[in-house]
């Protein structure tokens, strides 16, 4: 009997590479999670092998919140001593690892618990997996003083900034989504946006980016290794 694959919508695809993603949860340690609706189908397949890891560290207040909700221990990121892995999803991935975080605002703690982790797991659904970044508005926290000042250096690297509005973030700053870029060199202007005064951390993670990939489609998970197209050293 052939296999004709039916229709998914986008959140059985998230679905799918939320329960994949149970395969990289390191047994016996601490588990960092990311933010998100991904991230939340990730938290509930979690529950079902709670037993099997000490707790987790989350990258803002509602995956605390879902976390403690299926009773999984949550602890600081400062407590731990090490994290083997962390899971999250991103607005845009490319198949070397380079993302467009941040749709939901929070960029920063995913970010400093990504630089935790000695593993960094991105699970999108196919919608996400794109050649080149810069279709999702880049999400840059802006400590709110420095909004005007950072809009306009925004605009002279050639984005288009706008102020989420009605939106704080769990660190009390301000968020602004950046039109215009199509990023040929990820890891260079996230090191640029980072260098205007003001700037908490932008959405690009590409001098972190993931390792691995899960990417849902209708035909099942596809694995993406992000590191197997960089050059080894040269001889
Ligand atoms: C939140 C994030 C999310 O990972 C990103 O926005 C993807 O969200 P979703 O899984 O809901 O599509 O970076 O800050």
């Amino acid at each position: 009997m052939s296999h004709v694959p039916t229709a998914m919508t986008q959140d059985e695809l998230k679905q799918m590479v939320a329960r994949e993603a149970i395969r990289y949860v390191v047994d016996d340690a601490y588990i960092g999670v990311g933010s998100g609706s991904t991230a939340n189908f990730f938290i509930d397949e979690l529950a079902g092998i709670k037993g099997r890891i000490k707790g987790a560290v989350a990258s803002s207040v509602r995956t605390a919140e879902r976390l403690r909700k299926h009773s999984i221990p949550v602890v600081e990121l400062t407590s731990v001593d090490s994290l083997p892995v962390y899971i999250d999803g991103a607005d845009e991935t490319t198949a070397h690892g380079a993302m467009i975080k941040g749709g939901g605002g929070a960029l920063t703690r995913e970010k400093i618990v990504a630089a935790v982790a000695a593993k960094y797991v991105c699970i999108i659904d196919q919608s996400k997996l794109v050649g080149v970044l810069g279709n999702f508005p880049l999400p840059v926290e802006v400590i709110p003083m420095a909004r005007s000042h950072v809009a306009h250096e925004l605009v002279k690297l050639g984005g288009q900034p706008e102020l989420r509005t009605g939106f704080t973030t769990d660190n009390g700053n301000v968020i602004l989504d950046v039109e215009g870029f199509r990023i040929l060199n990820p890891a260079e202007l996230e090191g640029r946006i980072n260098n205007i005064v003001g700037v908490v951390t932008n959405g690009l993670f590409a001098i972190r980016g993931a390792d691995v990939i899960l990417v849902g489609t209708p035909a099942g998970v596809t694995t993406l290794d992000a590191h197997r197209f960089q050059p080894g050293p040269s001889r």
